[in-house]
């Protein structure tokens, strides 16, 4: 039976831990108290070590706060990250989004730093300053960083924070082996998508949207097992689903042979990391996913895939085929994902007043069409904004009572 407003408008007969008020992805307010109480807290990818692999290299990041970075290897091969803010007026150092630099000069009045972010020269420092104005104490804003995870330099703009490995805690437990080979990477894209980015990490949070996926349909949720794999769930909001060995020769013919290091052949394992970090590793190529918040309604996604730094040529690009042929801008599947997410953008961004609840109440003992990973991810957000995912403004509690009044 169809429903009439009121009846759409009411709370879904789930537990609230069953659903989420499409607010949540819509609400600007709601958005830039995220970037406060979540993105600036957290831990999150800058950019890989093969990125930057020299000394004085280095690679700019622009981080959901709006603050650009600065992530560079110093001449003691160790990486470090700045605020790509000088000291004397704010001014952006560094304007190119990577390079080679010994000294990063400022080229507003010349001030200059070295790789560990200590200011080394001020023209005319002392007949215009004195004492009173002194080089060490004009040093760049340094931000947490930490490598790890496949070799990923992880930056973190709160001192404040826990560091990154209890942060991860468990999380790559059974992407130990995978993770512990040197990578490399060898292909980058990003985009930008007019959804919100919990909408994105959603799509790689559940498997049962595999539907939508005439390439995911063929090769594994018709294939015996699809059903049999298990999610877990570990603190801060992160999840991961045990592997199957997937049959891609039903679409196309051909099966995927090269192996990775550590893993089986054809193997499919997803580790999501909160709140926008995507690991997959289908065999013989790895994915990550990062995301870039840039409004409600708008999110920088950056697409990596990663080889091993060992590869032979043949292996690079037997990995790189693959690659490009599921995940590449003109691949079986990203798109699909991309399209639907701006359709439900469209759609919850309607001006009508009923809500629309966003569900994720499958109940399948944890397996593979379970939605218990966005419901982790959920009550984490939850935690973190101290707000009710499936109320967070308030407005459905309130027209419940109103109702209710109104009916009495
Ligand atoms: S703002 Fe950078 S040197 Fe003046
Ligand atoms: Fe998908």
């Amino acid at each position: 039976m169809s429903r009439t407003s009121a009846q759409w408008a009411q709370n879904p007969h789930l537990p609230p831990t069953h659903f989420v008020d499409s607010k949540i992805y819509t609400d600007e307010d709601l958005h830039k108290e995220e970037i406060e109480k979540i993105w600036n807290k957290i831990w999150l990818i800058g950019c890989h070590e093969s990125e930057v692999p020299n000394a004085y290299d280095y690679r700019t990041f622009r981080h959901p706060s709006g603050r650009s970075l600065i992530i560079i290897r110093g001449e003691d091969m160790k990486v470090r990250a700045f605020y790509n803010t000088c000291s004397h007026r704010g001014n952006s150092i560094v304007q190119d989004p990577s390079g080679n630099a010994k000294r990063l000069t400022c080229v507003f009045h010349h001030w200059t730093y070295n790789t560990k972010g200590e200011c080394v020269d001020i023209p005319r420092e002392k007949p215009g300053y004195g004492e009173r104005v002194c080089k060490s104490d004009m040093g760049l804003r340094e931000v947490k960083s930490a490598m790890g995870y496949a070799g990923f330099v992880w930056v973190n703009i709160d001192d404040a924070c826990q560091p990154l490995d209890a942060f991860i805690g468990d999380a790559f437990e059974d992407l130990q082996k995978e993770t512990s080979c040197p990578m490399e990477v060898f292909h980058y894209h990003h985009a930008v998508i007019e959804t919100n980015y919990k909408l994105w990490h959603d799509t790689n949070r559940e498997l049962y949207h595999d539907y939508m996926h005439y390439h995911n349909r063929l090769t594994g949720l018709s294939q015996k097992g699809y059903f049999d794999r298990t999610y877990h769930t570990y603190p801060n909001g992160h999840v991961q689903l045990d592997s199957m060995e997937i049959q891609y020769q039903a679409y196309g013919g051909e099966q995927r042979e090269l192996a990775w290091p550590g893993a089986t052949k054809a193997c499919h394992k997803l580790i999501d990391i909160f709140p926008g970090t995507t690991y997959i590793l289908r065999a013989p190529s790895f994915r990550v996913d990062t995301m870039t918040p840039l409004s409600a309604n708008k999110v920088l996604i950056e697409f990596r895939g990663l080889g091993v730094k060992a590869d032979t040529p043949e292996e690079r690009a037997e990995r790189v085929r693959w690659h490009n042929a599921l995940w590449g801008p003109f691949g079986l599947n990203l798109h699909e994902d991309l399209w639907a997410n701006e359709q439900q953008t469209r759609s919850m961004n309607a001006a009508v007043a009923e809500p629309t609840f966003v569900l994720h109440a499958r109940e399948e003992n944890n397996t593979t069409h379970d939605e218990i990973g966005m419901r982790q991810y959920y009550a984490e957000w939850g935690r973190l904004m101290g707000r009710p995912p499936s109320d967070p403004l308030g407005r459905n509690t309130a027209s419940a009572k109103q109702r209710a009044g109104s009916a009495a």
